[in-house]
């Protein structure tokens, strides 16, 4: 797909040259410049009377009417030098992807020292390329009989740098790893429960495992019962698909300490149970596994990548359904810490689930614990569906996660949890723990009631309820699963400290 390149000249033919401008009074220069003469100023003048824009993330495109080797031009804005971030050219790159791709050409060429500034180097730019292309491009396959025209195909990407070749293709491998595992994540979550029970979990795990030589263990329901998984059990208990608890050991380093959990919601499928969702609230629910697909999505990155850490990755997979086995609200049951959880909402099902994988990814020796889950609709209520609900127990761990949010743009943002909090996820009357403390601050709930497991072991939840899928489309993909945290738990693993 991408090609590094060291001389740029307008007479080599491609079908486009993709060029970076940024807004400044300045005359251009540069291959911007060269194209300007070779179409008599034409390139200045349109740049004056705004038909070609230097504004943040605006494509223009441009014909070099057989003045050029290359057939066209493309323009993209990046605004002001001194504002470009790694993520806001991320962004403006997804676009061009887009852009092209409706332009239906299959063959591009980038001027990429055009897209740095003194914050943003060739190694960074061509990071974000890579990873752009793999995300806006994306579309999940679906199931019609009748498959749409096959639509002609980006092929082949021409990098051109005066930077260093090997490092520019190291930097490509990294965002096109980075592109191409949040899209795995994309279409394990675009996949109808149907399609992907649990075990169908378990065994795309056991194929990454074999893919990347990890450590594999898939638990069966006769060893939970064996280990007292309760709470997992008791909500696969209306089901006829097995639950699977799912563990993947990568080992970065000579011994295994240090570890960092990661545990991942894998709800197939989750119809409330006898608290039965509103029809409404039912669509969508296939995508309850989103957690899981993070997860899974980091591992394939770690797997390829392969830093210098040691991670445990835990997937609870089940669906939660109903039927004369299911369990039911007033119903006791015991986890595998041995706290004991009054249910008084099986809607509120992930946090079960979460609680026996939480205590098994101590089990397995994780130091560091990450819980990713679309855990509460009141995590839409409290930041909308662009911001990713964090709580912790442990600041230092909190502000690395931060960090690589920022760094990959899937922005997080910290709710609390007070004393009061835990006091109200104790407050049952015959168990250790209540599920479902009532609505008020109900992501908080989730977030205190999981924390109970974590105990002592630095942990941040991460409730991904309302970015893990997509109503609109967007710059760096279509609607439907975003893939949301694989990027961030990679970056987190990569440079954990
Ligand atoms: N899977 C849902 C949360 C959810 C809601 C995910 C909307 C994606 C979009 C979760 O299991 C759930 O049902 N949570 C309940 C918790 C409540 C019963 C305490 C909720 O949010 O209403
Ligand atoms: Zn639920
Ligand atoms: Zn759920």
């Amino acid at each position: 797909m991408f090609t590094i390149s060291g001389q740029l000249s307008l007479d080599t033919a491609h079908e486009a040259l993709v060029i970076g401008i940024f807004e400044k009074n300045k005359p251009l220069d540069g291959i911007a410049a060269e194209c300007d003469n070779r179409l008599h100023g034409q390139i200045s003048v349109l740049l004056k009377e705004g038909d070609i824009s230097a504004k943040n993330k605006q494509i223009s495109k441009v014909h070099t009417l057989k003045q050029a080797g290359v057939k066209r031009l493309f323009f993209v804005g990046l605004g002001k030098e001194e504002k470009l971030t790694f993520d806001l050219l991320r962004e403006a790159f997804g676009k061009l992807f887009k852009t092209i791709k409706q332009a239906k050409l299959t063959e591009v060429a980038v001027a990429l020292d055009t897209f740095t500034t003194k914050n943003v180097d060739a190694l960074d730019a061509a990071h974000a390329l890579a990873e752009a292309y793999y995300l806006a491009t994306y579309e999940f396959p679906g199931y019609k009989q009748k498959k749409n025209e096959r639509e002609k195909h980006i092929n082949s990407i021409t990098v051109y740098t005066e930077a260093d070749q090997a490092e520019i293709k190291a930097s490509v491998f990294v965002g096109s790893v980075y592109g191409k595992a949040t899209n795995s994540a994309r279409t394990l979550v675009n996949t109808p429960s149907n399609l992907l029970t649990a075990a169908d979990l378990a065994d795309y795990a056991v194929r990454l495992a074999g893919k990347y030589g990890f450590e594999h263990e898939i638990l069966e329901k006769e060893e939970m019962e064996k280990l007292g998984m309760g709470a997992l059990l008791a909500v696969n208990q209306g089901s006829k698909n097995p639950p699977k608890m799912i563990v993947l050991k990568y080992q970065g380093k000579e011994t295994w300490e240090n570890v960092i959990g990661l545990v991942g919601k894998g709800v197939t499928f989750d119809t409330g149970g006898y608290s039965l969702k509103p029809r409404e609230s039912m669509i969508d629910m296939k995508t309850d596994m989103a957690g899981a697909a993070a997860v899974l999505g980091a591992m394939e990155i770690i797997g390829e990548l392969r830093p210098e850490q040691n991670v445990v990755a835990v997937i609870p997979a089940t669906d939660n359904m109903i039927s004369g086995e299911a369990f039911k609200p007033d119903d006791v049951i015991t986890s595998m810490s041995g706290k004991t959880i009054e249910i008084r909402n099986t809607d509120a099902e992930g946090r079960l689930i979460l609680a026996d994988a939480i205590t098994y990814a101590k089990h397995h020796g994780a130091d560091y614990l990450i819980d990713v889950a679309t855990l509460t609709g009141g995590v839409i209520v409290a930041l909308g569906v662009h911001t990713t609900g964090a709580m912790t127990n442990n600041e230092a761990l909190f502000e690395q996660l931060l960090e690589a949010s920022a760094e990959t743009g899937e922005f997080i943002w910290r709710l609390p949890i007070t004393e009061k909090d835990k006091e109200r996820v104790r407050s049952s009357k015959i168990a250790d723990l209540n599920n479902s403390p009532g609505r008020e601050g109900h992501a908080i709930m989730g977030g205190a009631f999981l924390g109970e497991f974590a105990e002592d072991t630095p942990w941040v939840h991460l409730d991904i309820a309302g970015t893990s899928v997509t109503s609109k489309e967007h710059d760096l993909g279509p609607s439907g699963a975003t893939g949301v945290m694989v990027r961030t738990l990679a970056t987190l693993v990569e440079r954990f400290e």
